[in-house]
């Protein structure tokens, strides 16, 4: 073992320095540990890219305290990672180093750690995957044994990290339905925080998987050293920082294991999901920019494909779809340049027609009386106006009054001897999908769509319901507590199966708005619906937080009417476009009720996302004035990777005569390089003083642009609301 150690160590400083110091790295960050073979496996750094001559000297002169992954049970009073009962019932474990190797992958280095207890057959295999085109490492843990019985596993998070204390502050989401991804900020104190998830369908509501650890203080956009962390699941989990009395807070994220003890048998492998991890010393944005490339190279779907520019029917329309109103919806989105339409819920049921939510689910059939002519009706009159047709299902889930539930009352989640709990519209139920046979349905639910209709271009995935009742007819009676769980690994088991054979199709990922926001769903999925809240204004801050861990290309941001059908505020039209198109644009709309000037500006703005779409999806984000910050204004922006394109948008937050609002500099330009800047979306008579100028990237950078506070146009147009979106190109 020690030769091999010596080898790698000779052919591959990046990995080893020497057999006791592992060093995992991406272009600009490194993790370091300890890893003496029969010795324990020590977290030693984790931050900026350490110099051959810092890892030798950390190496001889850091001596850790703390365990690259804490484990319960010999002198641990402070938290665990992992904390098991063995199948002799003793309590304790202590793990070892076996081995370490180190595969080469695709664009990644992948380091295991093979970890064995002292005395007990039980093993814990810790996996560093780390990216050599982006700065992330992916970090999770495998455990399995050899014991003669199960071994019960109480505590399984991924991934241990110290953070050191400073002057540290924490960034997350929280939220609720219609108002999901709202920042929070806040330095961390002695005693615990947990951000926690126990919806068992959907996780990101009322909480997010992601966080962000700034280390020098209050946290700031563009300055300062920030610890990004993700974990990458579906379903329920748990982030704990515990502040304890050490120099340390201690951080641990994994899945929930709140009534989820987990059985682990024999030989059985239990992989915990990843806990992404990344570092940057460009502030909360330049992590976030580290996210959104890792997202769009790695993790998303599709993540390089530009999205399409759609037009969804459910704020349009509702539950009222017909043939006649989805042909003209597709005539007026197709004339202002949109590239498809998405046929939202109520399309669907014999038996029982879906006319409400109280009804349907699980019948994927048309209903022939409201589209006589089909599916296939609907894409060839989609072709013939030169777009594509997406379709919304919700295939998880039944109705009570359902010809599935009919036939298949054991395929829900049920508690046994107990009435159940049913969700929307007083009948939804979740179906079981810990059953193979469930399973299969589901993935036929889009099989047989495709099968049939191979045209059809996108899916829209619901999800409108938690797990309430915790009970499944499929599992034993010892295997009920695995349900979360096994309601996640038979979800991912559609996912694959389904992106196996539709690789190229579009999915959305929506569960009641923003309830399916995480990097546990986005490698099968394109995008994710941010909210059902549509609202411009609160748009603007939901779609702020969202950004600090997600890219625009899969933020779908809609424009929808006025008065808003969630807040009941009414935006003008300007307004909501700028905002729609500072994500994946799309409208939400019943394009009937708007007046050709209405039109007019959605055929502009439309023609104008194309021509920036690229800076936008693919680009980095510059997050400049926060909506947090109560400033009056909110800004941010997006640069091509050659910095040669950018979008600038500004947004006023709220509107006061001779209000100050602050001049906003620019970032992520290149100082040296000149800028033409044009106004996009223009309403006002006349242009801005600086439209068609040009100026440096240093001079943007270090001063901005003077914006008018209101726009000018004609008195009854006026309006308290006033955006602004600047494209620059790069002249020199
Ligand atoms: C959920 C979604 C909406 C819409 C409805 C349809 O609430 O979030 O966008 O699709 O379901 O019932």
């Amino acid at each position: 073992m020690r030769n091999l150690f010596l080898l790698i160590c000779l052919c591959c400083f990046s990995c080893y320095l020497s057999a006791r110091s592992i060093l995992i790295s991406t272009p600009k960050t490194s993790l370091l540990l300890s890893a003496p073979v029969d010795g324990e496996l020590k977290f030693v750094y984790y931050g900026a890219k350490l110099s051959e001559v810092d890892v030798h000297t950390m190496g001889e002169t850091e001596k850790s305290k703390l365990l690259a992954y804490p484990v319960y049970g010999l002198n641990c009073p402070s938290e665990a990672a992992l904390a098991v009962k063995h199948s002799d019932g003793n309590m304790t474990l202590q793990l070892k180093v076996v081995k370490v190797d180190v595969l080469q992958q695709n664009k990644a280095e992948l380091t295991t750690i093979l970890l064995k207890d002292k005395v007990y057959p039980f093993y814990v295999k810790m996996c560093y995957k780390a990216y050599q085109d982006v700065d992330m490492i992916e970090i999770w843990s495998e455990i399995s044994h050899q014991e003669k019985n199960a071994v019960v596993l109480n505590q399984f998070a991924s991934a241990y990290l110290p953070v050191r204390r400073g002057n540290v502050w924490l960034s997350h989401l929280y939220g609720a339905w219609a108002n999901e991804g709202r920042l929070v900020q806040e330095p961390l104190e002695p005693g615990m925080k947990v951000i926690k998830n126990k919806d068992g369908v959907r996780n990101s509501h009322t909480a997010h998987a992601e966080v962000m650890f700034s280390l020098d203080g209050q946290p700031q956009e563009n300055a300062g050293r920030v610890i990004g962390a993700a974990l990458c699941y579906s379903g329920n989990y748990k982030l704990r920082i515990d502040t304890d009395e050490s120099d340390y807070h201690h951080f641990y994220a994994g899945i929930n294991e709140d009534n989820s003890i987990y059985s682990l048998k024999k030989n059985e492998l239990f992989r915990t999901p990843e806990l992404a991890l990344t570092y940057s010393d460009e502030g909360l944005s330049g992590t976030s920019r580290n996210f959104h490339r890792w997202a769009r190279l790695h993790k998303l779907a599709n993540g390089t494909k530009l999205r399409k520019i759609l037009l969804n029917s459910w704020e349009g329309v509702y539950f009222g779809i017909n043939e006649e109103r989805m042909n003209q919806m597709m005539t007026d989105i197709a004339s202002m340049g949109g590239e498809l339409f998405v046929m939202d819920d109520g399309w669907f049921g014999d038996k029982y027609p879906r006319r409400t939510d109280k009804t349907s689910l699980g019948d994927w059939v048309v209903d022939k009386r409201k589209l006589p002519s089909g599916i296939e009706g609907l894409i060839d009159a989609a072709h013939q106006r030169g777009i594509k047709f997406g379709i919304w299902i919700e295939p998880e889930m039944a109705n009570t009054r359902s010809e599935l539930y009919e036939k298949h009352p054991d395929w829900v989640l049920k508690a046994p001897e107990r009435e159940l709990v049913l969700g929307r519209g007083g009948t939804q139920v979740v179906l079981d999908l810990t059953n193979p046979e469930v399973q299969d349905f589901i993935f036929h639910i889009v099989d047989n769509l495709m099968a049939k209709h191979p045209d059809i271009n996108y899916i829209k995935w619901d999800a409108n319901m938690s797990i309430m009742n915790h009970g499944s007819n499929y599992l034993n009676k010892e295997e009920q507590s695995d349900l979360y769980i096994a309601y996640h690994r038979g979800f991912e088991s559609i996912c694959q199966r389904i992106r196996l054979k539709y690789p190229d199709l579009t999915i959305q990922a929506c569960a009641q708005g923003g309830g399916r926001a995480n990097y546990g769903v986005l490698p099968y999925f394109d995008e994710f619906w941010v909210s059902d809240n549509t609202d411009a204004l609160q748009r603007i801050y939901m779609q702020w937080g969202t950004s600090y861990f997600f890219p625009a290309i899969a933020m779908a941001s809609h424009i929808s009417a006025a008065p808003n059908h969630q807040t009941f505020r009414t935006i003008p039209l300007k307004y909501r476009i700028d905002v729609a198109m500072s994500g994946r644009l799309g409208m939400e709309i019943q394009p009937k009720d708007m007046t050709d000037e209405e039109k007019e500006l959605c055929r502009k703005a439309i023609a104008e996302y194309k021509e920036i779409r690229p800076v936008v999806q693919l680009g980095d984000i510059y997050r400049l004035v926060s909506p947090y910050d109560k400033l009056g204004v909110a800004s941010l922006m997006y640069t091509s990777p050659e910095k040669d394109k950018a979008v600038f948008y500004w947004w006023k937050l709220e509107h006061f005569y001779n209000q100050h609002l602050p001049r906003v500099k620019m970032a992520g330009l290149a100082p040296n390089a000149e800028y033409r800047i044009c106004e996009l979306n223009r309403i006002d008579k006349q242009p801005l003083d600086f439209e068609g100028k040009i100026f440096s990237g240093a001079y943007l950078m270090a001063n901005g642009l003077e914006l008018p506070a209101n726009h000018l146009v004609d008195r009854n147009k006026k309006n308290d609301y006033s955006s602004r979106v600047l494209y620059l190109e790069k002249v020199k």
